[in-house]
């Protein structure tokens, strides 16, 4: 066993102070047992009797009690320290292998994960340090919609969210990778622009690969050391806060936000690529028959993508206690678990906020969904193009 690993076996762990213990109790009641046991020693009951007939000559007392006596006993004394001793030792040590075993089997999943990862290329799109990027052209079809062609192709770079901290949006509550189906189910079977990587959905890879490939996200996780050891599942990850904190502080100071309230702002950084038309391939593009630039603008603010249209009347009627409508939004939606008054179920889409937003900023987000106006959202679909250029 190498290095770290014997010291892991030595560590101090619960197991090990109770065989301590144990140990103590056992040594100190043997030492009472002997002491008590010569005290009481007396003469042989029964020595007087004779021999009965039919029995055969039996070594004399002397010869008994002699040096056979103390060989058996000593023996027996032997075997008994032997299980007093050494199962408790085995039993100490036990807890420090097991997770020993578990640390270095993890480590090995984490490496062939980055193996799988590097072929597969996650962090050309998601940012070599997970930290979400913008990668290059994405062809998409937008159909007829905007020509009077059935087919009309854009080149326009995509966003891909952060994924150092992705499981502080899903799984929420994981603790252990078996808990992570929220995130293995998005990468076995891919979303939007992103390809399905598991072979049940179409891709590449194995069930082994899969979970290796979760090892290694889990493995990146954004404030890990952090991590509290007891079990508050609710506690806030410092370092994913500090990182959207700035971002929204750099939002804030921008020109495009100038007047807007908090809640656009917070919506548009956490909401707005599952929640807005066009929000993820927003920006210049590039026509390919004639390489000429246009710009894609995003749909009217929650009018619906990938997650469905928002707004004041159909949340109101979903959840007519504000307070619910906080606590999904902190929670998100788990597969097949109904939420909101008519019960609509998750569908391993609605991620949860309150590891990376307080509450404060959920709240904010939640009055600005609840002032949205569905008005707005008939005119999706129209005005996404214009020429780069002729900004009035
Ligand atoms: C071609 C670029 C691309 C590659 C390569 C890629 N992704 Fe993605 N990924 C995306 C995009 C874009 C999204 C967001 C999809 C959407 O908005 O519907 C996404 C979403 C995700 C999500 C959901 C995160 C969230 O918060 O919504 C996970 C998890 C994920 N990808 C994991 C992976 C893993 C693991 C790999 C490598 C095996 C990978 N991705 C490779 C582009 C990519
Ligand atoms: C990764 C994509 C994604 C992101 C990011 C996301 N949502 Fe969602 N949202 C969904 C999906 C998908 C659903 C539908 C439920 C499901 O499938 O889990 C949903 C459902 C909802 C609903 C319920 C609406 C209904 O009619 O059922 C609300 C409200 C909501 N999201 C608000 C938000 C807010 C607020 C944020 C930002 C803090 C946000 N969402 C971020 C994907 C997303």
């Amino acid at each position: 066993m190498s290095g770290p690993g014997a010291l892991q076996l030595l560590a101090a762990s619960t197991e090990r102070s109770i065989a301590i213990v144990l140990m103590a109790i056992v040594v100190v009641g043997w030492a009472i047992y002997v002491f008590v046991n010569i005290r009481q020693a007396q003469a042989e009951v029964g020595s007087e009797i004779e021999l009965a007939p039919n029995r055969g000559r039996m070594p004399d007392d002397e010869e008994l009690e002699g040096r056979r006596l103390e060989k058996v006993q000593a023996f027996g004394v032997l075997m008994l320290l032997i299980m007093a001793l050494v199962l408790p030792i085995y039993w100490m040590l036990e807890g420090g292998r097991r997770s020993g075993a578990v640390t270095s089997f993890s480590e090995a999943a984490v490496s062939r994960g980055e193996v799988v990862a590097a072929a597969a290329a996650c962090t050309d799109c998601h940012g070599a340090d997970l930290g979400g990027a913008r990668f290059a052209p994405v062809v998409l079809d937008i159909g007829h919609q905007f020509s009077d062609k059935d087919s009309f192709n854009i080149n326009t770079t995509w966003e891909a969210p952060s994924l150092d901290d992705v499981f502080t949006r899903f799984d929420t509550d994981a603790e252990t990778l078996d808990e992570v189906s929220e995130v293995r189910q998005i990468i076995v079977y891919g979303r939007g622009v992103m390809p399905a990587w598991g072979l049940e959905g179409g891709g590449p890879y194995n069930d082994q690969q899969i979970d290796d490939l979760v090892a290694w996200l889990w493995d990146a996780r954004i404030g890990k050391e952090d991590e509290a050891d007891d079990e508050d599942d609710d506690e806030i990850n410092e370092a994913a806060n500090a990182r959207v904190t700035a971002r929204f502080e750099a939002a804030r100071a921008s020109e495009e936000y100038e007047g807007a309230s908090d809640g656009k702002i917070l919506f548009d950084l956490h909401c707005a690529r599952c929640h807005t038309p066009r929000w993820p391939g927003r920006g210049p593009a590039q026509l390919p028959n004639n390489g000429g630039t246009v710009m894609v603008e995003p749909g009217p603010a929650g009018a619906g993508r990938y997650g469905p249209a928002l707004n004041g009347v159909s949340l109101e009627r979903l959840f007519p206690d504000i307070e619910e409508h906080v606590s999904f939004i902190s929670d998100g939606a788990a597969d097949n678990v109904p939420y909101g008054e008519f019960a609509r179920l998750g569908n391993y889409g609605m991620p949860g906020f309150k590891k990376v937003l307080d509450e404060e900023d959920i709240r904010k987000i939640v009055e600005y969904e609840r002032s949205l106006d569905p008005e707005s959202q008939t005119a999706v679909g129209f005005d996404l193009l214009h020429e780069a250029g002729d900004d009035e």
